[in-house]
C-alpha cells in the first residue's frame, strides 16, 4: 500500500468517525433570544442541530445560521403549546437519535395581567401552557428520540423566578414565576419517570440576559449578553448527570435555591 493510498484511507476512516460520533441536539424556541445563540454555539462545536421555532418562515435570523451551517442545521416547525405541532414533529423524527433536548422555549408573558389586581386567567394560562406543559408535553413525545441516543440528556431552561426562597424578597409576575417553580418540580419529576430509560433530565438557568424577554420585564440592571450566558449554559449542560441532576443550575455554576 502506498502512503498516499495509506494516508487517504486514514482520513476517510476519521471522516466517518467524525460523521458517526457528531450529536444531536434538539432545542426549543430558536428563532429570537438564547435559543438562536444556542444553535450558533452548537453548531460551531461540531454538533448536528434540530432548530425548532413556532413559524420558520418568519425566522430570518434562524434561516441565516442554518444557511451557514447546511449540513449540521435544519430548522423545523414547533409551537410547544399546541399538542398537534409536537405530535407532527415527533412522528417525523420518529426513529431519529436525539443526544440532547432543550426545552428553552418559553414566555413571560404581559406584566398587568399578572399583577394583584389586574389579574387575567388568559395569561396564566398562555404563560403556564408554555412554560409547564410544553418542555414536559415535548420531552413526553421525543423521549424514544432520546433514549435511542448516545447523549440522553433532556434539560429545561428556568429562571430564579422560579425559585421558592429567592421569592421571598420580590412579589409581581405571578404567572412567570408560578410557571417556573412549576416547571421545576415538574422536571424533577420527569427525571425520575425517565431514569430507568437511562435518560438523565437537568434544570438549568441562563442568568439575567439581553433578550426581548428580559427587555419585557422591565428589568435594567446588568445583563449578560447572550453569548457569554451561553457559553456557561453549555458547561452547565455537559456537566448534568444522574449525580447532579438535583439541583437548578445556573449559567456560571451557581445552584439556585428551591
Ligand atoms: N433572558 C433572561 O434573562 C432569562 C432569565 C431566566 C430564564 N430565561 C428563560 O430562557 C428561555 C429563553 O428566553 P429568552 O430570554 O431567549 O426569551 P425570548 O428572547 O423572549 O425568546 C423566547 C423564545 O421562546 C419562543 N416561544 C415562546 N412561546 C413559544 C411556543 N409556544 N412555542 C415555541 N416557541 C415559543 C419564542 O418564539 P416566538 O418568537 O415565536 O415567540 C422565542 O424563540 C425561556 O425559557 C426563559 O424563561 C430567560
Amino acid at each position: 500500500m502506498t502512503k498516499f493510498l495509506r494516508a487517504t484511507l486514514l482520513a476517510t476512516a476519521v471522516l466517518f468517525a467524525n460523521e458517526a460520533s457528531a450529536a444531536t441536539a434538539l432545542i426549543t424556541g430558536t428563532n429570537r433570544g438564547i435559543g438562536l445563540e444556542m444553535v450558533k454555539q452548537y453548531a460551531d462545536k461540531g454538533w448536528t442541530v434540530i432548530a425548532t421555532a413556532r413559524k420558520p418562515s418568519d425566522a430570518k435570523d434562524l434561516n441565516e445560521v442554518a444557511g451557514k451551517y447546511k449540513k449540521t442545521v435544519s430548522v423545523e416547525t414547533l409551537d410547544v403549546a399546541n399538542p398537534d405541532s409536537i405530535k407532527a414533529l415527533a412522528t417525523k423524527l420518529k426513529g431519529k437519535p436525539i443526544d440532547l433536548l432543550i426545552n428553552n422555549a418559553g414566555t413571560l408573558g404581559d406584566l398587568p395581567p399578572q399583577t394583584v389586581g389586574t389579574f387575567q386567567k388568559d395569561t396564566f394560562e398562555t404563560v403556564l401552557l408554555t412554560n409547564v406543559y410544553g418542555p414536559l408535553a415535548v420531552s413526553e413525545a421525543l423521549r424514544e428520540n432520546v433514549a435511542a441516543s448516545q447523549g440522553k440528556k433532556i434539560v429545561a431552561l428556568t429562571s430564579g423566578l422560579g425559585s421558592a426562597t429567592l421569592t421571598q424578597r420580590r412579589g409581581g409576575m405571578y404567572a412567570y414565576r408560578a410557571s417556573k417553580g412549576a416547571l421545576n418540580v415538574s422536571m424533577r419529576a420527569l427525571a425520575a419517570d425517565l431514569k430507568p430509560q437511562g435518560i438523565v433530565v437537568g434544570i438549568v438557568a441562563p442568568g439575567m440576559v439581553e433578550t426581548d424577554l428580559l427587555a419585557a420585564s422591565g428589568y435594567k440592571g446588568p445583563a449578560l449578553k447572550v453569548g457569554e450566558s451561553v457559553a456557561g449554559l453549555m458547561k452547565v449542560i455537559d456537566g448534568v448527570t444522574f449525580e447532579t441532576n438535583d439541583k437548578a443550575v445556573n449559567y456560571n455554576g451557581d445552584v439556585i435555591p428551591w
